[in-house]
């Protein structure tokens, strides 16, 4: 099987968060026309805040219902209660869900303040009820320097399912001034796995910037390896990256 990632590149991140989220909104309505719903997956940080804006935008002003929806975010720091600015619950609600008509009972994250024996039965569910859900029809994702997809840092092989991981230090030092400084940040993650995440129907990864240039380079052209966890979307049937230009630059 020959492998050959899709990907697109814009002039600016707005402009591919624009396409994404009328790919997203085509999708929603589609469903929606059917009487079905729709299930997606979805990632925090920097990166997909263009799109989320997008998203409110045409809510707010084009009448997009998210009725119809269900969220999976792919990951939550352990330690941190929701109220706590720099956990993925509160970005998730800050960012999107605040702003739009999704049903709170259709939101699902992972729960980063569990006992640590809580945890295992609790990842296992949350697995349990994407696959209740009918699967992840479009999974949303950014990446980090490590080439991590959620929180899949390098060692996490394609067999990988929602469990607790150990954040790497680059991924640390990279979220250390959002937490002033670098021992603050939480040490570990309730993320999907890989195969969680290879699961969904469709696979859309954005990132942005020149820092992000020679991971999506390894990502898609280099070899398929646990060291590169998004490298494994070479092998996802549909999956496309969206890519500014200097995000693009070393392609
Ligand atoms: C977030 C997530 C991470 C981020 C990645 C990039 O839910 O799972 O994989 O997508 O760390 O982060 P930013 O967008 O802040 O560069």
């Amino acid at each position: 099987m020959e492998l050959a990632m899709n990907y697109e590149v814009f002039d600016t991140p707005q402009e591919a968060a624009k396409k994404l989220a009328a790919e997203v909104a085509q999708l929603i309505r589609s469903r929606a026309a059917e009487g079905k719903g729709v299930v997606f997956g979805l990632a925090t940080g920097a990166t997909p805040l263009p799109f989320y804006a997008e998203l409110i935008r045409l809510h707010k002003e084009e009448g997009l219902s998210f009725a119809n929806v269900t969220s999976f975010n792919l990951d939550e720091y352990t330690g941190l209660p929701h109220e706590h600015k720099e956990s993925y619950w509160y970005f998730m609600h800050h960012n999107l869900f605040d702003h739009i008509d999704i049903k709170p009972e259709n939101v699902n994250l992972p729960c980063g303040t569990l006992a640590p024996d809580e945890i295992p039965a609790h990842c296992a569910a949350y697995e349990a009820k994407i696959k209740a859900c009918g699967g992840l029809d479009l999974q949303i994702l950014g990446i980090g320097r490590t080439g991590h997809i959620g929180f899949n840092e390098p060692g996490s092989d394609d067999k990988t399912i929602t469990r607790q991981v150990t954040l790497d230090d680059l991924t640390k030092t990279d979220a250390a001034p959002a937490f002033g400084g670098f021992d603050n940040v939480p040490k570990t993650a309730i993320t999907m796995g890989v195969a969680t995440i290879m699961g969904a129907k469709k696979v859309r990864l954005m990132a942005w910037g020149e820092k992000k240039a020679s991971i999506v380079k390894k990502a898609i052209q280099g070899p398929v390896t646990a060291d590169v966890a998004a490298s494994f979307l070479q092998k996802h049937p549909d999956a496309v990256f969206f890519l500014d230009k200097p995000a693009a630059s070393e392609l």
